[in-house]
């Protein structure tokens, strides 16, 4: 067993589990069929290349392990990919790695440098970290989401700059933990929600990075709600009052933080311009609610954001941004 434990191995399952949140996760549950025996699948992405390219629901647990592999997941079928854990509740006692260290520069796009990459629909992912080591210099993708309906659920995501692609489609982000200095969340059409996730900042730069290009009602709303924005522990110096809420990448940036705890030392004017020569501001939405805490002492917000009142923040939901069926696809035990 501590072969396969040091080494790790993906098993895959017919059967998806339901687990009671805070519950460890220790083993493929009873009536789990696990294919294949120990040694087939050293990879994640060997388990993942092993199902059949179909509509069919299939589920992998990964036993504990640092698998150094990009992962890029597109067969139809709904998967779901579970990591061991001891507290399925939170991403702190997750044991299960993936990393790989892509630049944007080296593979010409954002998409292909990503650690994870996911182009399917129905993907749901639990206690798993995900890291791009690349580090300063680049875009460097750790997940890069093209899917709809998609959730992470005790995961956490760490890069430095861009490490999250929120792209494309109705996703959902439940408390794990996202790491980053520049426009570490960002995309152009995804819908997505932030919940009850650490989100900490390691450098000057902007926390979200919205693309939303026109005034479509649904595309790239990201709403936020009860989350904590930190510095890390080795967070870079002179970061304090340099890091910011967001910038507008396109003119119809639409980003909306409710009820945030912020401890990492924000600008004062919480949002900023995209830059000086091209601002970007004209018809941006940024705007929060119930921000609090000594990161946003003092706060004086920029003239493009907005300070939203109780009832201008109750329209801002999970179900406003990714849809009033969420409770069909994403699993409710992690919402906040
Ligand atoms: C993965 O790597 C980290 C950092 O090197 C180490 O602390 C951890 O024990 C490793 N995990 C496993 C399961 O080998
Ligand atoms: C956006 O929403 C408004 C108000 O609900 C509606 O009148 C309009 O038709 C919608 N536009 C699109 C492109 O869906
Ligand atoms: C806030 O940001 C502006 C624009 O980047 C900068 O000029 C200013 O020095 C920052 N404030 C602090 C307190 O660092
Ligand atoms: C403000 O946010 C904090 C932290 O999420 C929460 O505990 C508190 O209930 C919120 N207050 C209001 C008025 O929503």
């Amino acid at each position: 067993m501590k072969f396969l434990r040091s080494f790790g191995f993906a098993a895959v399952l017919f059967y998806l589990p339901v687990y009671v949140l805070g519950g460890s996760r220790t083993s493929p549950p009873a009536g789990a069929v696990i294919v294949p025996t120990s040694g087939e699948f050293q990879t994640i992405s060997g388990a993942v290349n092993s199902l059949p390219n179909d509509g069919s629901s299939r589920g992998i647990f990964v036993y504990p392990g640092n698998y150094t592999e990009q992962v890029s997941i597109t067969r139809p079928g709904p998967l779901t990919i579970f990591g061991y854990t001891y507290d399925t509740s939170t991403y702190k006692s997750n044991t299960v790695m993936i990393q790989y260290g892509l630049s944007a520069k080296q593979t010409g796009s954002d998409d292909a440098s990503g650690t994870l990459r996911v182009h399917k629909d129905n993907f749901r992912m639990y206690n798993v970290n995900v890291k791009n080591t690349f580090g300063i210099g680049s875009q460097a993708i750790a997940i890069s989401q093209y899917g709809n309906r998609v959730g992470f659920y005790g995961c956490s995501f760490i890069g430095y700059q861009d490490t999250v692609l929120a792209e494309q489609g109705a996703q959902v982000y439940l408390k794990g933990y996202i790491e980053g200095a520049v426009d570490f969340i960002f995309g152009q059409t995804g819908q997505a929600y932030f919940g009850g996730n650490v989100i900490a900042v390691s450098s000057k730069g902007c926390v979200t990075a919205s693309g939303r290009a026109s005034n479509d009602n649904t595309s790239c709303r990201y709403v936020f709600n009860q989350n904590t924005i930190t510095l890390t522990p080795g967070a870079a110096s002179g970061t304090a009052g340099h890091v910011f809420l967001g910038r507008p990448w396109q003119d119809f940036a639409k980003v909306i933080f409710l009820n945030t705890v912020v401890s990492a030392p924000l600008n004062t004017s919480l949002w900023s311009v995209w830059n000086a020569g091209q601002p970007n501001t004209d018809n941006v939405f940024f705007a929060d609610f119930n921000t609090t805490g000594s990161g946003v002492k003092g706060a004086h917000r920029a003239k493009f954001s907005t300070l939203l009142t109780a009832s201008q923040a109750a329209q801002y939901s999970i179900s406003s941004a990714v849809g009033y069926d969420y409770s069909s696809w994403v699993d409710t035990s992690y919402v906040v």
